[in-house]
């Protein structure tokens, strides 16, 4: 019997999630059909009920606005979600439980340092923005050992309050965006900014000879954040398709066992 999955957010009818489950899905010869379902922004706790016992669906993957909702309302977490605040990934176990899980963190640095080759040990890593984007990735970077973590936000107690929660983990700071030191080796951005066309206020030497610059959004053109990178200097620039792929990757790896090869489909969403 075909096992069924999806992703649940609101709104979801642009999500690539489908494509790329399927994809996955051939490569590996696995019987599974993956959609996209909407739910009210005000149903996820009777929408996962029905999600469990009436579509039978053996798990799911969760984009905006529901991760931190899911979080909240799950008991049963891994490690990594727990410090993420935020689940990406639901499995439906036989016996009716929910166990949530976070690919996210994972996807970024696989896609950082496997797909483009990225070194993160020793090096100094900005993170702009401390919303759940940003709270999601810092665990899995500091898990690289750079050298600094520095968290900047527009509302700076927001990154000094995530920099609290993580710093048993590595060296980690938090502070405004005018806070920023210049020499950054890695700059990613988590902020909602690029969603308005926008890049928050950063110093113009903020990049260290052979920086890279990440932004968590993609879109066909440059994101704001990947041409300001450009113009000062960045010798690579990423945007966040890699880490779709990646923590969906993770995620189907998760369910299935199996984990698919990422570049054949990243080729084919380019
Ligand atoms: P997400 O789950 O995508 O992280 P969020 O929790 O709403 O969404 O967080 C959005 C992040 O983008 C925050 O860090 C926010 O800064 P504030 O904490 O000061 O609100 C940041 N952000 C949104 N719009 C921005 C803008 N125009 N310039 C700079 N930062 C922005």
């Amino acid at each position: 019997m075909t096992d069924k999955y999806a992703v649940i957010g609101n709104p979801i009818k642009h999500s690539k999630s489908p494509l790329i489950h399927s994809a996955f899905a051939k490569q590996t010869d696995q019987d599974v059909e993956y959609s996209a379902i909407e739910v009210p922004v005000d149903a996820l706790q009777s929408s996962l009920i029905q999600l469990r016992d009436i579509l039978k669906l053996k798990g799911i993957n969760i984009t905006v606005p529901f991760k931190e909702q899911v979080w909240q309302q799950l008991d049963n977490k891994s490690e990594r979600a727990e410090r993420a605040g935020a689940v990406n990934t639901l499995i439906f176990n036989e016996d009716g439980s929910m166990f949530g899980d976070n690919t996210d963190g994972v996807g970024l640095c696989r896609d950082l340092t496997v797909n483009h080759a990225v070194e993160l040990k020793g090096k100094r890593i900005l993170l702009l923005g401390a919303g759940g984007a940003a709270r999601g990735v810092i665990a899995p970077l500091l898990g690289y050992e750079p050298a600094e973590l520095f968290v900047a936000n527009r509302t700076a107690s927001k990154a000094e309050a995530l920099a609290d929660l993580f710093n048993d983990l590595g060296h980690i700071n938090g502070g405004g965006f005018d806070d920023i030191t210049p020499g950054f080796d890695v700059v990613i951005n988590a902020t909602a900014a690029s969603l308005q066309g926008e890049v928050p206020p950063l110093p113009d030497d903020l990049l260290a000879e052979h920086a890279t610059c990440y932004d968590m959004m993609y879109s066909d053109n440059d994101t704001a954040f990947i041409s300001w990178a450009k113009q000062h200097g960045a010798a690579k620039t990423i945007d966040g398709l890699g880490m779709l792929v990646e923590q969906a990757a993770e995620a189907f790896h998760l369910w299935r066992g199996v984990m698919p090869d990422t570049q054949a489909v990243l080729q084919k969403l380019r």
